[in-house]
């Protein structure tokens, strides 16, 4: 089963953001995982469109773009733009979601849905079809460094078993407190993307920790 490391910048150094971004151009990390917060949906404000387009520019990794806000439609074009590979928005936020995944499709990007912990997979029967990738938030949005929801293993196997009875090809991502024993678990459980944020930047040998992450 494919697996994908994706580090999220939310918890980079932002004075030296472009250090950063090369090292992780070196990394075995496939993804680049990319936080934005409108501090209405979720309780903080991160960044947007002009730090992402600068990233475009000095890496060809993949920009998967996670949107934490509350009104993520009239956004989707200029992320697109601004260079981003997949757009992911959150099922709490959109109430005509099949026509918001197929206007992000319709962009030629990837589309994905986000569960927050309380949302289980199973309001997504209808739409599993049409995403690319389920993003399961293993804590409260908002936040890098926070706990890791330990309920988040068996949702994870939960949409898996849907996925796998369906015969799709649908990735599963999971968001928040992955470190080596919780990211070893997720992908036992069924879990192709694992993003990490903190454990990775806070890592004193940030490549290392990415290969471990991938291959332990
Ligand atoms: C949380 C963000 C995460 C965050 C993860 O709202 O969606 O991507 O950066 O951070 P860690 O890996 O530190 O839990
Ligand atoms: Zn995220």
């Amino acid at each position: 089963m494919k697996r994908i490391i994706a580090p999220s910048i939310l918890s980079a150094n932002f004075l030296k953001l472009g250090n950063d971004i090369e090292m992780l151009n070196h990394s075995e990390a496939e993804w680049i995982h990319f936080d934005v917060m409108d501090g209405v949906f979720v309780p903080n404000i991160s960044f947007g469109l002009p730090i992402l387009e600068q990233v475009r520019t000095i890496t060809t990794k993949p920009l998967d773009v996670h949107l934490m806000i509350k009104n993520p439609d009239p956004f989707i074009v200029p992320f697109k733009n601004a260079g981003a590979d997949n757009i992911t928005v959150h099922y709490e936020t959109c109430t005509h979601l099949h026509r918001t995944i197929h206007f992000i499709k319709e962009q030629g990007i990837m589309a994905s849905v986000c569960l927050n912990p309380h949302t289980p997979v199973e309001l997504l029967s209808e739409i599993l079809p049409d995403v690319d990738m389920v993003l399961i938030m293993s804590v409260n949005p908002g936040y890098g460094g926070q706990k890791f929801i330990e309920s988040s293993y068996q949702k994870v196997q939960k949409l898996r078993n849907i996925i796998d009875k369906k015969n799709l090809n649908t990735l599963i991502e999971v968001d928040g407190g992955v470190n080596f024993e919780t990211g070893k678990k997720l992908f036992e459980a069924g879990a192709n993307v694992l993003v990490t944020g903190s454990f990775i930047f806070k890592s004193e040998q940030p490549l290392e920790t990415i290969k471990h992450l991938l291959h332990e």
